[in-house]
């Protein structure tokens, strides 16, 4: 079992090195290679993803990735900037289908900015298509508008487009998914107003008709969103494409109070996987040893699962994260009264202990 270790930038070193701890602490072999990726590897290299970090990471079963970026980077230009090297990753890899788990842990309730009663039991799965939509499409650049409102003056354009082949694979992940689950899909799209979302709508309403057992109902991102944090625990299931899935999956991590806590996985078609924390590389808090690791810890049990076909393993990870949230153990973005502060160390430590 073959793991590139991407660390990255800003707490992306402190909270990886946690998830390696745990990781080395299992009676597993792996073959663990690290390789700089990020604003760390424009520092060292010149480029965000350097080719060396691509085949390693192609060659790997799994990914392991901390976060890249830092707002030291936002001058350079677009192509060599830190949050390029993820998005390589995701089209070199063809990592299509992004899983975004959103659960609300029994001790963390009082962390949501939402009423307990909203957001106790949480548990919704955001299934995000990765490799498509207007984050790839072409056309997209500058240009002096040929026509328009002000033709002749400068104007950008990106292109949003799916193919029906796009769609038809991540339904069918959504529906697997489901099946899994409590067996419901909401497919969010945006169908009144872009062509490219009435076909979405169209083709999983096709690839339903293989999933009698799920149910599934379409809802526009707008209304989503306002349910989202109306009403967040009548969601089971939700699939949308790549900049829906982007804003979305933000908005649910937020109501469990905790995106410190949340792991996501990417794959593609051979189950390799690229896993990370949802949350980002937080360059404010970077250095102090304070960052939350559960969320790469608990990236690292999904790759144990998804990629490494290590479910046992993966089980004794997500118990012993329970283990130290209950003796009370909170870094301070999880932190409330009557808890015990801890740092990114400690926290790894007690996870291994519990192990
Ligand atoms: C995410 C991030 C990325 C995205 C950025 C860093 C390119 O926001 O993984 O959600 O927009 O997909
Ligand atoms: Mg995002």
């Amino acid at each position: 079992m073959k793991i590139a270790i991407l660390p990255g930038d800003g707490i992306g070193t402190e909270i990886v090195a946690e998830a390696v701890k745990v990781l080395k602490s299992l009676d597993l072999k792996f073959e663990l290679e690290e390789a700089p990726v990020g604003g760390a590897a424009y520092d060292a290299h010149g480029h965000p993803l350097p080719d060396a970090t691509l085949s390693l990471a192609k060659s790997a079963d799994a990914i392991l990735f901390g976060a890249v970026g830092d707002w030291k980077y936002d001058q350079l230009d677009r192509p060599l900037r830190p949050e390029q090297a993820i998005l390589g990753l995701r089209k070199h890899l063809g990592l299509f289908a992004n899983f975004r788990p959103a659960i609300c842990y029994e001790q963390l309730t009082h962390a949501s900015s939402l009423k307990p009663e909203l957001v106790a039991g949480l548990d919704i799965l955001i299934i995000r298509e990765l490799t498509g939509d207007i984050y790839f499409g072409q056309p997209r650049g500058r240009r002096v508008a040929p026509d328009g409102h002000f033709p002749g003056a400068e104007e950008a354009f990106d292109t949003m487009r799916y193919s029906r082949p796009e769609i038809e694979r991540i339904a069918r992940v959504a529906f697997e998914a489901a099946r899994k689950r409590h067996k419901r899909v909401t497919s969010v799209d945006k169908a009144n107003v872009l062509e490219t979302f009435q076909l979405w709508k169209d083709v999983v309403t096709e690839v339903h008709k293989d999933y009698p057992d799920v149910q599934l109902d379409h809802m526009y991102v707008d209304n989503a969103a306002m349910q989202l944090v109306k009403e967040p625990k009548k969601f089971d299931v939700i699939v949308t494409g790549n900049m829906f899935g982007d804003i979305l999956s933000d908005e649910a991590s937020m109501l469990t109070g905790s995106i410190g806590m949340l792991p996501s996985a990417s794959l593609n078609d051979k189950k390799q996987g690229l896993y990370e924390p949802s949350h980002g590389s937080a360059p404010d808090i970077a250095g102090k040893g304070v960052a939350n690791p559960l969320a790469t810890i608990l990236s690292a049990a999904m790759m144990l699962r998804f990629s490494l076909n290590q479910p046992e393993a993966a089980d004794r990870i997500e118990t012993a994260v329970k283990k130290v949230l209950a003796q009370g153990l909170r870094t301070p973005d999880i932190h409330s009264d009557g808890t015990t502060k801890v740092g990114t160390r400690e926290m790894g430590e007690a996870v291994v202990n519990a192990l």
